[in-house]
């Protein structure tokens, strides 16, 4: 396809980590304690129903997405019915204002009492991509309980977060205890192509338009991982501070010989292994604290053993990802004459490189003059957001993860491998963040896009609690220090 989601999260993700630093910050750690015992951690049996009831709903509503101007509009408009019947407190508190934007989006704004403290964002979408017809244990939006999950094609990616934001503020206000802080949630149209955002992209502009500035945003685009890495007990999580570029094209018309030959040269020449020009290194050194003998071994002594490793991450779709920019193409006839194709690259960019970077080693690859390149829709990798101890929302983020999954050692930054709704929101902040919260092991992650994708009854309720709880530490004074990191 195209334009195959790859918001994926999940893609992203991954395992990890484009670069690290040191997780032992002790950021915002003084006010842990003082503020631990407002936090709403425990749910009631009635509360643990509804929370799962209310997603098994929404799942069933098959709100697919068939491309950028192509959506299930009836399902589009059960979904904003959906949310009224379920979500009744937030839909009548009257310091929360909820505007319906572009016809499907929902743009919440919970305005709270201190105006001093910048609003954060809560980033979700709702629209999915089409499930794969075949290999389906139930029908794909069956919202189907079974031993302990959820099932249904968009229990990931992303009604899960969509839920949980709505979830989290509905328990809130029934407990009356919402925070100082104010805060947005978007739940917006938009992540199935990667050249369109449009719900996500019309409700940054309203936010501009209204000179809305936010301390930080927190969208998909990562997990806890668990059962990643052989031999590393724990789970661990990635906050992902960056995201990989895209370019996509050259939609030319060429004789097939032409094409085939330059296809088939990239395919033997992959773009370079940029692995050790980023910090991807610094997370892998993090985590050999956690692993046995010898592997602990080996990533400490990376300046001996880089090209070992580097090989080593090469050989799995994921850390392959992490480590280069990825390349996938299609080729398709042009019109009705046999002997012309229409060749499209789509291009998910290192943060190491850039759009330009990367055309120009493809045209050296490729070292054919007869090959004209045009590139459709491109943006280079995000602007990395700040990580250190000073970045609110990472340390928030980082602080809520170490609470709620106590099992969590290791939180490092790291870079999302697909492409999601924040790109639209650069304007607005500099500290994006992307991280769903959810613990997922790999069969989980493989499923994301694919067949089978499911959610643990326990995973949804994690990232209620993690949301609740995140909300609640976001009030805090401490105010974001506005800069950009540089590496
Ligand atoms: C569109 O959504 C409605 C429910 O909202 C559903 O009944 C219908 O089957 C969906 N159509 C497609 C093509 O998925
Ligand atoms: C950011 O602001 C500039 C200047 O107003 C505007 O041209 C640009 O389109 C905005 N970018 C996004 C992603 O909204
Ligand atoms: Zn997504």
């Amino acid at each position: 396809m195209a334009q195959k989601h790859v918001c994926v999260v999940a893609l992203a993700a991954v395992l990890l980590l484009l670069f690290a630093t040191d997780c032992r910050s002790m950021g915002l750690r003084s006010q842990e304690h003082q503020r631990a015992s407002r936090i709403p951690s425990q749910f009631s049996k009635e509360e643990r129903v509804a929370m799962k009831e209310t997603l098994k709903g929404a799942v069933q509503i098959p709100t697919v997405s068939f491309g950028p101007e192509e959506s299930n509009s009836t399902a589009l408009a059960e979904f904003g019915e959906y949310i009224y019947k379920v979500f009744p407190t937030v839909l009548s508190t009257s310091f929360i204002q909820h505007e319906v934007v572009g016809e499907y989006s929902h743009l919440f704004a919970v305005l709270s009492s201190d105006p001093s403290l910048q609003p954060c964002l809560l980033l979700a979408h709702f629209d999915v991509v089409p499930a794969p017809a075949e290999g389906w244990e139930v029908p794909p939006f069956s919202g189907l309980e079974r031993d302990g999950f959820i099932d249904g094609g968009d229990t990931l990616d992303d009604k899960n977060s969509v839920m949980a934001f709505l979830q989290a503020l509905e328990l809130l206000l029934i407990r009356n205890d919402i925070a100082r802080r104010s805060f947005f949630i978007s739940l917006a149209l938009g992540s199935m192509s990667a050249s369109s955002g449009v719900g996500a992209q019309k409700i940054s502009v309203l936010l501009q338009s209204r000179g809305v500035q936010l301390a930080f945003i927190v969208d998909e685009g990562s997990f806890i991982f668990d059962g990643f890495i052989p031999d590393l007990k724990n789970p661990f999580t990635t906050i992902a501070n960056s995201e990989k570029g895209h370019s996509s094209g050259p939609p030319k018309e060429m004789s097939i010989g032409i094409l085939e030959a330059a296809v088939s040269q990239l395919e033997q020449t992959p773009l370079p292994n940029m692995f050790g020009s980023w910090t991807l290194t610094a997370t892998l050194e993090q985590l050999a604290h956690e692993l046995p003998f010898p592997t602990n071994i080996i990533l400490i002594n990376l300046w001996l053993f880089k090209p070992l490793v580097s090989r080593y991450l090469e050989r799995n779709y994921v850390t392959n990802a992490m480590v280069r920019t990825t390349t996938a193409f299609t080729m398709f006839n042009a019109g009705v004459k046999v002997t012309s194709l229409v060749l499209s690259i789509n291009f998910w960019i290192h943060s190491a490189q850039t759009v330009q970077g990367v055309l120009e080693l493809t045209k050296k690859i490729v070292a054919d003059d007869r090959v004209q390149f045009h590139v459709l829709s491109a943006f280079d990798p995000h602007p990395i957001s700040p990580y250190d101890d000073k970045a609110l929302g990472y340390q928030l983020l980082r602080q809520t993860t170490q609470s709620v999954f106590q099992e969590v050692n290791t939180v490092t930054p790291g870079t999302c491998i697909g492409n999601t709704d924040s790109r639209h929101f650069t304007n607005l902040t500099t500290g994006i963040y992307r991280f769903s919260a959810i613990q997922l092991q790999p069969e989980g992650f493989r499923s994301i896009h694919g067949i089978n994708e499911k959610i643990s009854v326990q995973a949804c309720e994690n990232q209620v609690k993690f949301f609740s709880e995140l909300i609640q530490n976001a009030d805090t004074d401490k105010e974001p220090v506005s800069h950009q990191h540089k590496l």
